[in-house]
């Protein structure tokens, strides 16, 4: 008997402001800027994507993912006792997210008479659209040290703010949304669900490519706080990275591809996912699409992606599922797990 970690429950949220492509054709023709839907389904396979109204932050998004993926993981919020939301919107400066959304968890609860999730660690993570690969494999790995018992991990974005509408070939690409699973200890012999590998690298050689590069100092944004994108260079490297990661999971996990029922994969592109999909030899029947209806919404697509697949009833009890992503920074990984 060893101690696992496994996914109990999934959650995700959308806002509920929807961008068709025909949307976004009015909102760049008010600048000049020529777009359509043709361009963007066929270069990208994205046909609408979420915006948050103003004033509706990570936390926001986070916290209704979340609350589902608790109920869904029969738990309570007091069960809580480590919540990582991977991000590159947050509500602040500091504090985390994470922390934020811990208070407004602990809100929940206590309206309804119950303990809150307050006294539990809470800590983002900053590895853009890799994040909830990086989180997770984090709180696998503080589950099986014993230093967590039952995890919130969290992807959630509002990359809408990030967004240069000046830059056509960035702005139809990214969506808002929030995503989350509860993570729990579990015993048993190596058979049962648990996250079976997981596989996270950086390259910081490539942080040009792909980019937000202001930051605040002295009271004023410094440099350029909207989204800088080398889009070919990112297409040829997250391809590549992509396989290497889910073969160095299945690798360590003693499995192969014939062992994946479902890839859940980071949906930045659906040109990318086909591309992954055909170097692990897996037919497009075996991967979870969100990217038509969510657009990129970056550390958030894959636990949104997981919850459509758990929720369609199509991702079952016992199959095991590859996870993995790409992002800004360079960061890749992948996650395998059995449901
Ligand atoms: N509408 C109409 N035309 C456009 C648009 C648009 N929205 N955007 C660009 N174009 C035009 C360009 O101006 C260019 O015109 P030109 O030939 O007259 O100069 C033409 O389309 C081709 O532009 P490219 O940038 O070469 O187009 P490309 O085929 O590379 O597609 C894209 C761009 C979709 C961004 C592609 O490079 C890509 O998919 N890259 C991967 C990036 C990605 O998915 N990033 C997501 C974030 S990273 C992540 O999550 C891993």
């Amino acid at each position: 008997m060893r101690r696992y970690s496994r996914i109990s429950g999934t959650g995700s949220y959308l806002p509920p402001r929807r961008l068709t492509n025909a949307d976004m054709v009015g909102l760049l023709a008010e600048r000049g800027i020529e777009t359509s839907d043709d361009w963007i389904v066929d270069r990208t396979g994205i046909r609408a994507r979420h915006y948050a109204d103003d004033g509706v932050n990570a936390s926001d998004l986070g916290l209704q993912a979340s609350l589902k993926a608790i109920e869904a993981a029969g738990c309570q919020i007091g069960d809580i006792d480590l919540i990582i939301v991977a991000t590159s919107t947050p509500d602040m400066v500091f504090p985390s997210t994470a922390s934020i959304l811990q208070r407004k968890l602990t809100e929940v609860a206590q309206a309804q008479g119950r303990p809150g999730a307050a006294g539990g660690a809470a800590f983002d993570v900053q590895a853009v659209c890799s994040g909830f690969i990086y989180a997770l494999t984090i709180a696998d790995a503080m589950i099986q040290t014993g230093a967590a018992t039952r995890a919130l991990v969290v992807g959630a974005e509002v990359f809408s703010r990030l967004l240069d509408f000046n830059d056509r070939t960035t702005c139809v690409l990214f969506g808002d949304g929030g995503g989350a699973v509860v993570l729990e200890a579990v015993e048993h012999d190596g058979s049962g669900p648990a996250v079976l590998a997981s596989d996270i690298h950086a390259d910081g050689r490539h942080t040009g490519i792909l980019c937000v590069p202001g930051t605040v100092s002295g009271g004023q944004v410094l440099g350029d706080p909207l989204l800088k994108m080398d889009g070919q260079a990112v297409f040829k490297l997250a391809v590549g990275l992509l396989e290497t990661a889910a073969k160095a999971a299945l690798a360590k996990a003693g499995k192969t591809e014939a062992d994946v029922d479902w890839l859940v994969p980071h949906q930045a592109n659906l040109r990318i996912i086909q591309s992954t999909a055909r170097k692990l030899k897996l037919d497009m029947d075996k991967v979870i699409v969100t990217v038509d209806q969510h657009g990129n919404t970056s550390a958030a697509s894959i636990p949104l992606a997981l919850d459509e697949g758990v929720r369609s009833g199509r991702i079952q009890p016992g199959q095991t599922a590859m996870l993995e992503g790409v992002g800004g920074g360079f960061t890749w990984g992948a996650v395998l797990l059995r449901l």
